[in-house]
């Protein structure tokens, strides 16, 4: 029996302007544009292989080794869409395996916690409708899969990109200019780095799609957001990227992320992502800019504790010197040595840390998903791990 196998690997994106708010949840069509960075898959990374074969009797999703649900209307509507490009393709060329027809096996790993706040969600829907679009062999760019992956989890359409990518709200009812687009390579900027203070590896309480629901539907301080407040963000970030500005993107990000936070606060009832640690983070980050005296880095939180800290190269020392010392127990450090900074943390902001990250990442801007031989199933189509 064939087996028709595709396997890509896809990467995260943590936004700088960010996506909060649906102004149509089936087509997830958001109320507002958002602006990511792509991180390296050096460091975060789905791999997602995509087989199809006469000899499968259902559609299967096997996440991280155990079967996942495939049956939801955001899973179901991006296999949908690939499966009818796939089939316009056959009637036009005869030739071609039919295969739009076949169940699919897909397996998928993420390298790092799924639902943690570490948007699994982004790589693993990029990962999915890539990993198929290259099994169908659609003639798609990115921006065209984009429309599909945002139909599985808005953020993920970003992920189809690397380096610097907003993904456009659009107007359209039907959301065909709801898309993302490449804002600029990570070849254009390859200096920006991130530090991940993962403060919680737990499961998040409130999830983004329903979070950003009670934000719409209760928050006044949100009509704000999204009629000035992010297109006023979305400009200024562009910029800052175009000249590689750093105080000036790092200045938009803070804000930004504080903007989505305060609507946070201002749904009714209260949604809280950040705890005493995110603060802390806030309060350490901003000590390091004193310090500096100009800006260095930049912190932005997404619906979960979890800092994500944005820097230059230039300025390891002054970030990971102040972050090392304390928290040096923790994993995830690359290098452990040449971290010293001077920079003084309050006792309280030090305590805090100390207390409550348990991991670090470090990584920085990175490329798009990746074409790939390593397969997760095999050529008699079963399913194989990276770790067998
Ligand atoms: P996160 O903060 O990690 O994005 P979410 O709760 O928003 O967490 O999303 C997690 C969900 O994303 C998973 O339950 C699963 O449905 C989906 N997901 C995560 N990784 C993958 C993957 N590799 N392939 C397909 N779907 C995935
Ligand atoms: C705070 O993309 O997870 O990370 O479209 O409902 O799946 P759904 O939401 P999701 O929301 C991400 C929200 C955010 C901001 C961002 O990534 O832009």
């Amino acid at each position: 029996m064939v087996v028709y196998r595709s396997s890509t690997t896809a990467p995260v994106n943590i936004a700088v302007v960010k996506y909060w708010g649906k102004r149509d949840p089936k087509l997830n069509l958001p109320t507002n544009s958002s602006l990511s960075v792509t991180l390296s898959q050096d460091d975060l990374r789905t791999l997602t292989t995509a087989s199809a074969s006469e000899a499968y009797t259902e559609d299967v999703l096997l996440l991280n080794g155990a079967p996942s649900d495939l049956t939801g209307a955001r899973t179901q509507a991006c296999l949908r869409e690939l499966r009818t490009r796939r089939a316009a393709l056959e009637d036009k060329n005869p030739s071609l395996p039919k295969l739009a027809h076949l169940k699919l096996l897909l397996v998928s790993e993420n390298n790092f916690p799924t639902a943690a706040g570490l948007a699994s969600s982004a790589a693993g829907f990029a990962a999915f409708v890539r990993a198929i679009a290259d099994l169908y062999e659609l003639p798609a760019s990115p921006t065209e899969l984009s429309l599909i992956a945002r139909q599985g989890s808005g953020s993920a359409c970003r992920s189809l990109f690397g380096g610097y990518v907003a993904w456009r709200a659009g107007d359209k009812a039907d959301g065909l200019d709801s898309q993302a687009v490449e804002v600029a390579p990570a070849s254009h900027w390859p200096q920006m780095r991130a530090l991940i203070l993962v403060v919680s590896a737990a499961k998040k309480g409130v999830s983004s799609t329903s979070g950003m629901q009670q934000t719409v539907a209760t928050s006044g301080l949100f009509q704000q957001r999204i009629a000035t407040v992010v297109p006023a963000n979305m400009d200024l970030m562009e910029q800052s990227i175009a000249d590689r500005d750093f105080a000036k993107f790092a200045e938009v990000t803070m804000r930004d992320s504080n903007s989505f936070h305060a609507t946070c606060a201002d749904t009714y009832p209260p949604i809280f992502y950040m705890n005493d640690v995110s603060r802390a983070a806030i309060r350490a980050v901003e000590t390091i800019n004193q310090a500096a005296g100009k800006t260095v880095a930049a912190y932005t939180f997404d619906a979960g504790p979890n800092a994500v800290i944005y820097y230059l190269e230039e300025n390891s020392e002054a970030v990971l010197g102040t972050f090392y010392p304390l928290l040096q127990s923790v994993d995830g450090w690359k290098q452990s040595t040449n971290f010293k900074s001077t920079v003084q943390l309050d006792e309280t902001i030090s305590s805090t840390l100390k207390g409550g990250v348990s991991r670090v990442i470090m990584t920085g801007v990175g490329e798009g998903p990746q074409k790939t031989d390593v397969y997760l199933v095999s050529e008699e189509g079963k399913p194989l791990s990276t770790s067998s």
